[in-house]
């Protein structure tokens, strides 16, 4: 009987990615933390960003933006603070630990693992999901 259980737990797994990512997870994270400002369809125009003096950024585009490769690690740095840029002017919340600390890892487009949580790996995938070749 275990070891059913075990081979469905294993089967669930195996289909939401090679780090356990879950896309429908990510998009809630998304719809409830960044959508006030980068749009449920994360095309920048969410419902806060006519007050905002710097735009919230189109993240339909980040991989076209970037030679065809999304930037997991910009990403990632972006949202827990530790790109620099974060802290300087934007306004853009910083949201550190927000997401229950750093015990998930999933690999960074040049193959290095990095360290953030489950919500956020869960976010990146649904993020990588909507990505759209520039001009579209
Ligand atoms: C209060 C409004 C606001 C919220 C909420 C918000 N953002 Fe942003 N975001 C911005 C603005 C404004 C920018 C553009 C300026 C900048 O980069 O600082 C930005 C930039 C970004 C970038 C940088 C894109 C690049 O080209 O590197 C990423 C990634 C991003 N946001 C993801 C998110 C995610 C994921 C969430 C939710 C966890 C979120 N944002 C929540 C306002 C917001």
């Amino acid at each position: 009987m275990k070891s059913v259980r075990m081979a469905v737990v294993a089967l669930c797994c195996l289909s939401t990615g090679a780090f356990g990512q879950d896309i429908a997870a990510g998009q809630d994270t998304f719809l409830h933390y960044c959508a006030t400002c980068h749009g449920a369809e994360a095309l920048g125009n969410g419902p806060m960003s006519p007050v905002l003096l710097v735009q919230p950024k189109n993240l339909t585009l980040l991989a076209a933006e970037n030679d065809g490769v999304f930037p997991v690690g910009r990403v990632i740095w972006r949202i827990d603070g530790r790109d620099p840029l974060a802290s300087h002017g934007s306004s853009m919340p910083v949201y550190g630990d927000f997401f229950e600390g750093r015990g998930t890892a999933i690999r960074g487009e040049d193959g290095v693992l990095i360290m953030s949580s489950k919500p956020i790996v869960d976010l990146i995938a649904w993020l990588q999901s909507i990505q759209k070749e520039a001009g579209n």
